[in-house]
Order: structure tokens, then C-alpha cells, then sequence
């Protein structure tokens, strides 16, 4: 009989190494010289040591991918999480490092989607996906049938940031069930504006959004994403933590949303 880890569809090098205890970051700008995350190694060390602290054991890192601003090859996000994997290995560091993006709705998006060549979190269907400023609900809700109907997974990156989105909640909230609706940690910790910190403590509250990200850029960045956490644990259920930033991860990266 498999275990419920081992039921799922990730692969099992990989479950072998997400098998261990501990939260799951499924955004994150972790890896250096790629995009608008840190510019060192040292840094990218420094930030995994500070999410190692807050009791993270797997961080996917997810560069982003847009046309106008950063869109590194999937070869270079793949042979830098190699080196930062490799670093940590002789440091002998825990954390385990996966590749991912963070795929901005924009034409070299669909160029790949057309192609089947969207870059997922390594080893699945599933993929983080940036919207371009608002939610844009009904197209977005068209393409998240396709991506279904192929197999994808689309995890909606900080849905908090789209707070110039007409009855936004209301619309995640009808796609809640296709796509998986994330909120960054920093925004529940009270950073990023008053109206993206009170909608994404409802998303959160109101289970629209069910995985929970550090988003990090940075080794400033830590402080907030500590400050999520707390949040989390002072005004959501007992365990909740567990939920939105361990189980829930997992289910989707074997392709399942979280009820
Ligand atoms: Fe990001």
C-alpha cells in the first residue's frame, strides 16, 4: 500500500527528498545573477539559511520569466540551482533546492505554452504564473481550462497584488477550484500597502488562497516573511501553517488544487 507522499505523482528522487519535515516555498527568488534576486552567492546562502531558521526544508526557485525585463534559459535556472545545491551539499546544509519560474502572462509565455515548453517546477506539470498587474479574469479563465485540459497546473502567484482587479476576491474565488491562488507571506506580515495586506489576509481567511509563499528577493526580505508567519499562527487556525505551507505545496505539485 503506498504512503500518501508516494500515491502522489512527483517523482521519486525527488519525494525522496521533499519526504522530509518542514515548510515548501513555492516562489522564490532565491538563485543569484538571474533575475532581481540577489546578486551573490553569499546572499542566496544567506537567505537560505535565515528560511532554514524558519523551518523551511525545500525551496523551489522560481526566476522570473518575462520578455521585457528577465527571461533567463531554462538551461541557466537549471545549472544554477545545480551550483546552489552543490554549495549547500559541501556545507554541508540540509535545504533542498528545486528549479521552477515565475512565468509572466505575456507572449514568450504562449510561445512556449504553444510548444509544450512552459519551464514547471522541476519534475511536474504544475507552474507559476505572474498576471500582468490585474487578474484579467475571463481570459484568464479560458486559458486555465486549456492548461487543464493538457495536464498543467497553474499556481497564481500573489494574488494580493492584484488589488486594482474589480471584485477581485469574488473572481479568484470562482476560479478557486482550476487554478491555486497564493499570497505572499510579507503582505500577511503587513508590508506592501494597506489595501494588498487586507486583501490578502481575506484571500487567506476566506480559503481562496491556499498555499502561502516567501516570494523572497533578498536577505532583507527575511524579516517579512517571518512576520507572515507569525501572522499565520496568531490569527488562523491551530496548524494552519502546516497546511498552506507544507501540505498544501505538496498536493500541488502532484497536480491536485487544495480543497
Ligand atoms: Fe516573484
Amino acid at each position: 500500500m503506498p504512503s500518501l507522499l508516494e500515491s502522489f505523482m512527483i517523482p521519486s528522487a525527488m519525494l525522496a527528498d521533499i519526504e522530509a519535515k518542514g515548510f515548501i516555498d513555492l516562489h522564490s527568488h532565491v538563485l543569484c545573477g538571474l533575475d532581481d534576486g540577489p546578486s551573490t552567492m553569499e546572499e542566496s546562502l544567506e537567505i537560505v539559511a535565515g528560511m532554514s531558521d524558519m523551518g523551511y526544508s525545500t525551496i523551489y526557485a522560481t526566476p522570473h520569466q518575462r520578455r521585457d525585463l528577465y527571461a533567463p534559459l531554462p538551461e541557466r535556472i537549471i545549472e544554477s540551482t545545480a551550483g546552489l545545491r552543490e554549495r549547500l551539499r559541501l556545507d554541508g546544509a540540509t535545504m533542498k533546492i528545486f528549479s521552477g519560474a515565475e512565468n509572466c502572462w505575456d507572449d514568450l509565455l504562449f510561445e512556449k505554452s504553444k510548444k509544450n515548453e512552459i519551464i514547471t517546477y522541476e519534475g511536474t506539470k504544475t507552474f507559476l504564473l505572474e498576471m500582468p498587474g490585474f487578474l484579467l479574469a475571463g481570459e484568464l479563465s479560458r486559458q486555465l481550462f486549456e492548461w487543464r485540459k493538457e495536464g498543467y497546473l497553474p499556481v497564481i502567484a500573489h494574488l494580493e497584488r492584484y488589488i486594482d482587479t474589480p471584485n477581485l476576491l469574488e473572481r479568484a474565488g470562482e476560479m478557486a477550484e482550476t487554478a491555486v491562488f497564493t499570497c505572499n507571506l510579507e503582505a500577511l506580515g503587513g508590508a506592501g500597502g494597506r489595501r494588498a495586506v487586507r486583501v490578502a489576509r481575506e484571500a487567506v481567511s476566506q480559503g481562496i488562497a491556499r498555499v502561502l509563499c516567501s516570494d523572497i528577493h533578498g536577505k532583507a526580505w527575511l524579516k517579512h516573511t517571518a512576520k507572515g508567519l507569525k501572522w499565520v499562527r496568531r490569527n488562523l487556525p491551530k496548524g494552519s501553517d502546516e497546511l498552506l505551507l507544507r501540505s498544501n505545496p505538496l498536493l500541488v505539485l502532484s497536480g491536485e488544487v487544495p480543497v
